[in-house]
């Protein structure tokens, strides 16, 4: 068995694996810069399933960033409205007008002009960087910090783990495919590394995750005692 966690074992788990959500382009293609981003927003603090049916209404009503930018912010918050932490809504809005009036109404294929638009963390800007543009970047979320922290067994608590975590993020980084990479720890993280009862047998990265040969998985990420 292979006991080196590889990118190339866990893309292979997403080509027969992946989920198809509205955000997501057909296998080998990419997606318009807007659509992941706006997604990407939306599921910051809200589940892939609440986010499905807002996703695809608030497309309806703008279809892309200039129109966003055109509308009244009141119209931005009506259809925001049930999403919850409006200030996402409010830099959407201002974001919008940003790549609409300095970038030509293109996001910018760039991590560092990404990370300095209203809105955008270091995560959005890792996710739109690798899913729209497929530059070699990665986004860690809640979720990769679970799935890469039980990998290598991390001991370094939560939040000062962050660093660190990002660091072993971009050593398994593949040198194609960034976005799919992205998305693949994202699953991984949302359908078998779960918080609870993870389902190892399921893993592709069951024989390199060092938690789970310890029989500690559930006991990562440490976090800092409070
Ligand atoms: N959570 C955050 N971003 C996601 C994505 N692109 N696909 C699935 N779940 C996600």
């Amino acid at each position: 068995t292979d006991t080196t966690a590889s990118a190339d074992t866990l893309l292979e788990w997403y080509d027969r694996h992946r989920r198809s959500l509205p955000w997501r382009a057909p296998p080998g293609k990419r997606t318009d810069p807007y659509r992941v981003w706006l997604s990407e927003i939306m599921l910051q603090q809200t589940t892939v399933q609440a986010v499905k049916g807002y996703f695809e209404r608030f497309l309806l009503r703008f279809p892309d960033v200039e129109t966003l930018a055109a509308a009244p912010v009141e119209a931005v918050m009506q259809a925001w409205a049930g999403l919850g932490y409006y200030s996402r809504a409010r830099n959407l809005h201002a974001c919008a007008q940003v790549v609409t009036s300095q970038h030509g109404g293109h996001f910018p294929a760039d991590e560092t002009a990404l990370l300095a638009l209203p809105g955008i963390g270091a995560y959005t800007a890792g996710a739109v960087g690798a899913i729209a543009f497929d530059l070699p970047a990665v986004a860690v979320d809640g979720n990769v910090e679970r799935v890469l922290s039980r990998l290598v067994a991390l001991e370094e608590p939560l939040p000062r783990a962050k660093s660190t975590i990002r660091k072993i993020a971009l050593s398994l980084l593949p040198p194609k495919r960034s976005g799919d990479f992205a998305q693949a720890l994202m699953d991984l993280g949302a359908t078998i590394c779960t918080p609870r009862k993870p389902a190892c047998a399921l893993c592709p990265w069951s024989p390199p995750c060092r938690s789970r040969r310890e029989g500690t998985a559930e006991t990562f990420p440490r976090k800092e005692a409070k």
